[in-house]
């Protein structure tokens, strides 16, 4: 290991404080990961080797996870990590022209960092935040309803050394390593930073005035999710569910009902015709001896 020993003694600390969250120590695998890349901006073959020794693994038990979850970066990672969702909501909202216009404008691709190392470019699938795309994230902190030009002024903006704010969250976006550390479970004291709400949701409709007469819905379907649809919506539904009926009414009468159709066509159910297997009392069988 190439670790100074000032950074050693650091990290170990830091690792006993970790494990000591757990009942057994390679449960704390995870944070530990984040605690390496905190320190080396990535993890590194000296911070795997560093994990497997606190929590008695191999190397290879530590890289297989690390490997699998895209958080951990196996190569040495941008100071901001910026991520445009392009999954289907986002892409069609605008994403898809975010990706390629920013990506376009630092002149790198995805899982790649630009050449004074301040930014990596990932493309995301979604951020569960689909009500205010397109979405992007900067070390896992929101930037919504993004345009082609707020996504550029961002990066140009973090690339300048300027403090950024994300549209919730805290008041400014921290460094990979800030972050990393607070992933490790170290709090960095910004949990109640929050400027309050994202922006502007998606419009829902209001909700429906009790008519006189009708019955009030009962507490469960009351804590079902509402389904908004508009008026327009709701009539080519019951216009297909006509027409459906129209046609099935149709057919009977040209055909006969769907049973006797089927019948004469071939196509009822299958039916098994098995006979049923006579039980021992049914079967006489010879006495023995
Ligand atoms: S599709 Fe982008 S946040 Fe869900």
């Amino acid at each position: 290991m190439t670790y100074d020993e000032s950074t050693l003694a650091g990290l170990t600390a830091d690792a006993a404080q970790i494990m000591g969250r757990y009942p057994v120590k390679r449960s704390a695998l995870l944070p530990m990961l984040h605690l390496v890349q905190s320190v080396d901006g990535y993890v590194s073959p000296d911070g795997i080797q560093f994990c497997a020794d606190q929590l008695e693994l191999t190397a290879a038990e530590v890289s297989a996870v690390a490997t699998f979850y895209t958080q951990y970066k196996r190569r040495p990672n941008g100071e901001y990590q910026v991520g445009v969702c392009t999954n289907t909501l986002c892409a069609v909202m605008g994403g898809d022209r975010i990706w390629d216009e920013l990506s376009e404008h630092v002149g790198v691709g995805h899982d790649e960092t630009t050449e004074d190392g301040t930014i990596t470019l990932e493309r995301l699938e979604c951020n569960a935040a689909c009500d205010y795309a397109p979405v992007m994230m900067v070390n896992w902190e929101f930037f919504d309803n993004q345009t082609p030009e707020s996504a550029k002024q961002v990066v140009d903006d973090l690339r300048a050394g300027k403090d950024v704010a994300p549209t919730r969250g805290p008041a400014k976006v921290c460094s990979f390593k800030e972050v990393s550390r607070v992933l490790a479970g170290f709090e960095d004291g910004r949990a109640d930073e929050d400027q309050g709400s994202a922006r502007r949701p998606s419009p829902v409709s209001r909700p429906r005035r009790p008519r006189a007469g009708r019955r009030e819905p009962s507490d469960r379907a009351r804590s079902r999710p509402q389904r908004h649809v508009g008026c327009r919506e709701v009539l080519e539904h019951r216009h297909v569910h006509r027409r459906r009926r129209l046609r099935g009414a149709e057919d009977r009468a040209r055909h006969g009902s769907d049973r006797h159709r089927a019948g004469r066509e071939g196509l009822g159910p299958a039916r098994s015709w098995r006979r049923r297997l006579p039980d021992r009392n049914e079967v006489g069988l010879p006495a023995a001896g």
